[in-house]
Parts: structure tokens; sequence; C-alpha cells
């Protein structure tokens, strides 16, 4: 079965199996089964965050788990809510904004499923998800039980959490539980969201302004998956020795920084991207985004591979340049 209507990149690679669950129940009968289990297993939500270089020998179970209920907290400030793994996140987005609940609003149009969410914390906007996260289940592929992890257990960081480093492959998320506010504090710390809320005369901040702000914000500089192949963010902002920010800053007075540690400075990738000149750069049917370098693109018809290789080349050059190794944000299968 081809994977590509299930890989925003939309890489035309086949899988050895490809199924459906919309259950906990489904899931387990899933893993039972002994054609799934000759096989290596590849759960995919919205496959926003995958580049396929090759066929993939693996059974792919595409989560489709959904609902969402709410609770409120006995302190009538907060109410947790708790979302099957395989609803879009936006959807998630859209609800919270319905229920008048506060928290994710600048997590706004972010593609993938909820599930996917907390595997690389995702952030936007001066937002996290590890900011109202409260806990998710999660199915354990060697027993089949399901197991909660508590916010500390998801060992969150930028763009990480424990299940992309020692729980890697071993869990299957089924539902994530945040905390949201019924008393909102706004987040408008990125100075685009300002600028935005600003030009559209925004007088009363909500969480639906902040929402569409961010909704804007996005659709101006990053490609619609829908229409044009991509991945998100190809690579993490790296973060570095303050000495070396230095040192740049002088021979490079314009690259912007961001502290994060007295001794460490994150660096926008795409800044870094662009001096080296990728930015727009067109190589057939793949290239890099023209108005976010740290966005590569399948224009269509591209090959897993010739993504990679780009990416490969992005890293050397920027390597070679400034002496900052960049890391893939995505995954590469
Ligand atoms: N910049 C350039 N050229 C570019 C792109 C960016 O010079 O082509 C510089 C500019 O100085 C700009 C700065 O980079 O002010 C920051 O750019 P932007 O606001 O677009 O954010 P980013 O650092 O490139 C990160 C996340 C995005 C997230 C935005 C907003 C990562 C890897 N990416 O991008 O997340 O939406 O901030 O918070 O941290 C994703 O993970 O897929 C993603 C899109």
């Amino acid at each position: 079965a081809s994977l590509q209507p299930y890989n925003t990149f939309g890489i035309d690679a086949k899988a050895s199996l490809l199924a459906e669950f919309s259950s906990v129940e489904e899931l387990r009968e899933l893993l039972q089964n002994p054609e799934v289990q000759a096989l290596p297993t590849l759960v995919l939500g919205g496959g926003s965050n995958v580049l396929f270089t090759q066929d993939v020998e693996a059974a792919v179970l595409l989560n489709r788990i959904k609902g969402i209920t709410q609770t409120p907290e006995a302190d009538g400030k907060h109410v947790l809510v708790t979302s099957g793994s395989g609803e879009t996140w936006h959807d998630l987005v859209l609800y919270t904004l319905e229920n008048d609940l506060g928290g994710i609003e600048n997590l706004s149009l972010i593609p993938g499923t909820v599930g996917a969410a907390p595997l690389q914390n995702i952030g936007a906007y001066g937002v996290e998800l590890k900011d109202t996260f409260q806990s998710l289940e999660a199915l354990v592929m060697a027993t089949g039980n399901v197991v909660t992890f508590n916010k500390e257990q998801c060992g969150f960081g930028y763009r990480e959490s424990v299940f992309k480093k020692e729980a890697k492959g071993q869990f299957i998320v089924t539902s994530v539980t945040l905390r949201l506010t019924k008393e909102h504090q706004f987040n408008t710390s990125y100075g685009a969201i300002q600028d935005t809320l600003a030009q559209q005369q925004v007088k009363e901040l909500s969480l639906k302004a902040i929402s569409e702000a961010v909704c804007h914000i996005r659709r101006s500089k990053l490609p619609d998956p829908a229409k044009i192949g991509n991945a998100g963010s190809f690579f993490k902002n790296p973060e570095i020795p303050l000495a070396l920010f230095e040192i740049l800053k002088s021979q490079y007075p314009g690259i912007p920084g961001y502290p994060v540690t007295p001794e460490t400075v994150k660096v926008p990738a795409g800044w870094l991207i662009e001096q080296c000149g990728w930015k727009g750069k067109v190589l057939g049917a793949h290239g890099v985004h023209k108005d976010q370098a740290l966005v590569l693109v399948n224009y269509g018809g591209a090959a897993g591979n010739d993504v990679k290789t780009l990416a490969y080349e992005i890293i050397t050059s920027v390597e070679e340049k400034f002496g900052i190794r960049l890391t893939p944000e995505v995954n590469i299968i």
C-alpha cells in the first residue's frame, strides 16, 4: 500500500502492511495479528513529521482513536481535557476555543495528531505542549497494558521527550490530558503576535483573537501541506555556547539569538540556512521554501532520498560557514 496520502511530505513510499485502529481494543487486536507480529511496527498519526526515504518494511498502523471529554477541577479555575490520540491537533484547539478553555491557542494550526504532540513536545509562538500537559495514557507494546505517564515522566525538552529517547518504540500513546484555564493568561510574548493583533486592530484579547493571529502568521510563511508537501521545520534551532555566539556576532552583526541559559543562546536555523543562500532554492521537484528557509518542500513527485540529500547538503554548508551542526527535527525513515 502507498503511504503517499498518509505523510504531509507527499512521498510515495510503500508499506508492507497498512491498517487503522480507532480504539485501544482494536490496537491490541492488531498487535496480536500474526501478519503484524511478523513485522516491525510503525504508528502514524498525521504523518506530518516524517520523511520516508525508502519503502517501509513494517506494519504501518494509522491512529484514528477519537473523542474529547472534559472534567472541571475543584478549584473552579481549571478544566482537564482528555483527547483521543488520533484526533487532529487543530480540532482539539478548535474544541478549546469553542469551550473557552485557555492554554493551547498559540499552538493553533500545527499539523498532526494529538498523540504525536507529546513525542516532540510541540511548540510555537511562545508556548509548548508541556505548559498545559497533565498526563497521557500509552499502550505498552510488549504487554498490551495501558500505563499513565505524568509530566515529569515524559521528560519534556525542546522538541524532545522520553518517547524519542529511552522509551522510543516501546509505547503507543492512546490519550492525552491537558490542564486548561477558565481564567486566561494570554501569551503575546512573540513579537509577530503583537504586530498581527495591532494590524488587525484587536482591542480586547481573547483566545480566538490569539488563535486567529497565529493562524494568520502561519499561513503567511509556512506552506500548506495540502498544497505543497512539507513537514514544517526540518531542523531544530541549535543551542550554542554564548562564547561562539559572541564570535559569530562580531563577524555577522545581524545574527539573531535568544538566551536559553546564562551560557547558551538559541539561534534560528532558518537564518543560518538563508545566509548560506538556500532560501527559495528549487532543485527539480524539491527545494527550500521561499518564505521560511527552515522548511524543505516537495513540489510534487520528489523522492524522499532527494530531500534527505538536500538536508545533508544544508547541514554541511551551515557547518562550514558557521561551525554549527544542525540536527533534523523530522524523523527520517
Ligand atoms: N529567519 C530567517 N530566515 C528564514 C526564517 C527565519 O532569517 O528563512 C529568522 C528571522 O530572524 C526570524 C527568526 O528566524 O525572526 C525566527 O523565525 P520564525 O519566527 O519563523 O521561527 P523559527 O525559529 O524559524 C520556530 C519553530 C516553529 C514555530 C516557530 C514559531 C523550531 C524548529 N521551529 O521556527 O515550529 O512555528 O518557531 O514559534 O523550533 C515546527 O516545529 O515544525 C515549526 C514550524
